[in-house]
């Protein structure tokens, strides 16, 4: 009648694959208990490690599993903890993890009605609580694992994608909250033709270096030319630690998610972890308090 469970930390966009490109960190996430109760409806009755709103409808996880329970009528309620390791605004998905572990709860404990791409769309109604636009590329990588792509919104379709066995990420967050909200409200809403093409080969070319295994192909891939010069002035030192990656050996680096966060990806644990150290040394040079994370992909 309970279940505890582990909600991940995803890495959005990948550079090239703005709003459609995601992929799951393996050990760095949220914790939640969802169990049964008597009385209907949701509620959230703890939440520890981060100030955020109790009520319902106020809540990312609350809204998410509404969102759910309109769907698939239930004959109990349910209630939800959440212990917050993800610190909000940070890039790596933090609301993204209450709603996607809030709606795999539910659907765990009602014997599982919903397959995990479905479990999407309701997650997804948390992320447009959130920052105000209903996007999937955090919550599809929360809740399938790996790397995922949106393929499209309307309908939503969305791909699990395999990745190679000794893919890395580096994961450094300065500590400083961007609000996605803000960080989608300084983007133009039209590009060049020449900027897409760019673009959509690289979502290509990503996709391609991913199923074959082609290490150089993921890092060539790993580039942004829309929104990344936009982002990047919000981000302290991201010139540096992009940089510092790569020569590093990371494949690529790019802003994780909608910011501050950092993240490069690397073949082997090894290169990763000495891409970590690189980029520590440059917030230390900047005397910036940070946070750092290695994990594997998979
Ligand atoms: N694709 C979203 C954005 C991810 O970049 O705004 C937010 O985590």
């Amino acid at each position: 009648n309970e279940i505890k469970l582990f909600s991940p930390a995803t890495i959005a966009n990948l550079s090239c694959g703005f709003d459609v490109l995601g992929v799951c960190l393996d050990n760095v996430g949220d914790e939640m208990i969802v169990r049964k109760s008597d009385v209907k409806g949701v509620r959230i009755t703890k939440i520890v490690g981060a100030d955020l709103p109790l009520e319902t409808e106020k809540n990312v996880s609350g809204v998410a599993a509404l969102a759910l329970l309109d769907e698939m009528e239930a004959d109990c309620g349910f209630e939800i903890e959440i212990y917050k390791k993800i610190k909000a605004g940070s890039g790596i998905g933090s609301s993204a993890a209450s709603s996607a572990g809030a709606v795999f709860g539910i659907n765990a404990l009602l014997g599982n009605p919903f397959s995990a791409a479905a479990l999407v769309k309701f997650a997804m109604q948390g992320e447009k609580l959130a920052s105000g636009s209903a996007h999937a590329d955090n919550v599809a990588p929360a809740l399938l694992g790996g790397f995922t792509l949106v393929r499209s919104y309307d309908p939503l379709d969305i791909i699990r994608i395999e990745s190679p066995p000794e893919l890395y990420a580096t994961v450094i967050h300065p500590q400083i909250e961007l609000k996605t909200s803000d960080a989608r409200s300084v983007l133009k809403q039209n590009i060049s033709l020449k900027s897409a093409i760019a673009q959509w080969g690289n979502v290509g070319g990503l996709v391609a270096g991913l199923y074959t295994k082609d290490y150089d192909l993921i890092g060539r891939s790993l580039h942004d030319e829309i929104v990344e010069p936009i982002r990047s002035v919000l981000i302290p030192g991201f010139d540096r630690i992009k940089k510092t990656a790569k020569e590093n050996g990371a494949l690529g680096s790019g802003i994780s998610g909608s910011g501050p966060s950092i993240f490069a990806l690397s073949k082997g644990k090894e290169t990763a972890e000495k891409v970590a150290g690189a980029m520590c040394k440059i917030y230390d040079e900047m005397k910036l308090p940070y946070e750092i994370h290695v994990s594997k992909i998979n």
